[in-house]
């Protein structure tokens, strides 16, 4: 079994302004794993999320991306390290067609071999479909099919997925987390996403972490993570 650690989060701290928010948040993530980050609303899985890409500065603690402290660098530097992130909101160019946005992914992504915009469509064939069309008129559902392409096409070793499956009807949920572990398996891609759906923790994740008030408080383990063990942890 392969187990090199992937990413390693140590002792994360975080503020807004003057409120701190993420309290010495810890955990790892091994080459080649599907985890889910849970807790409730406002404990900080975004935040966590936003320290890992780079978009908020860490005050203090680590981020060791296969052994390098990358929790110095921009987030541009951090897609470069082979970081993809698809942020909760999804957050596409709308004013771009589906295959621009495409190219603003190639243009970001991490330094080894560039996926094709080909790649992409045969996952997901309702973009290739819409490959001209601007992105802000499509479906919520579509945007996120084209935010997992976009990070996808920089070749990413770790991908970053916050609430993939928020306002996105059930159906396409299912499609992309299908998507998703077509990519691991076929790409051997690391994904680390956060999500509050009950379904969708169960579909994907292999283990959780679980998160309350800024920190770490629990793990669901492999072959644990079932609805008693999810509901008791974010205490539904
Ligand atoms: N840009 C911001 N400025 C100030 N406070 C924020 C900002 N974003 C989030 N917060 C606060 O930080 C806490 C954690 O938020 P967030 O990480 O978004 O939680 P989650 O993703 O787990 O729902 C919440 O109390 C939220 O109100
Ligand atoms: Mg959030």
């Amino acid at each position: 079994m392969n187990t090199e650690t992937l990413l390693d989060v140590q002792g994360v701290r975080a503020s807004y302004g003057a409120t701190p928010i993420l309290q010495g948040v810890d955990f790892d993530i091994a080459r080649g794993e599907i985890v889910g980050l849970i807790g409730r609303n406002g404990v900080g899985k975004t935040t966590t999320m936003r320290c890992l890409i780079g978009q908020l500065r860490s005050s203090s603690g680590a981020v060791r991306l296969l052994g390098r402290d990358i929790a110095g660098l921009s987030s541009d530097a951090r897609a470069r390290c082979g970081i993809g992130y698809v942020p909760q909101g999804r957050d596409v160019f709308p004013q771009m067609t589906v295959a621009e946005n495409l190219m603003v992914g190639e243009l970001v992504g991490g330094p080894k071999g560039k996926k094709s915009p080909e790649l992409v469509y045969q996952y997901f064939p309702r973009l290739a479909e819409r490959r001209n069309q601007m992105a802000g008129t499509m479906s919520g559902g579509e945007q996120q099919q084209l935010a997992i392409g976009r990070a996808l096409i920089g070749n990413p070793v770790l991908m970053l997925l916050d609430e993939p499956s928020e306002g996105i009807q059930p159906s396409i949920v299912q499609l992309i987390c299908d998507v998703l572990r077509s990519i691991r398996r076929d790409l051997g891609m690391t994904i680390l996403f956060v999500e509050q759906n009950l379904d969708t923790i169960l579909d994907l994740a292999e283990r959780a972490i679980v998160m309350e008030k800024g920190r770490v408080v629990g793990h669901i383990d492999p072959g644990s993570v079932d609805a008693d063990n999810v509901r008791h942890h974010l205490m539904l």
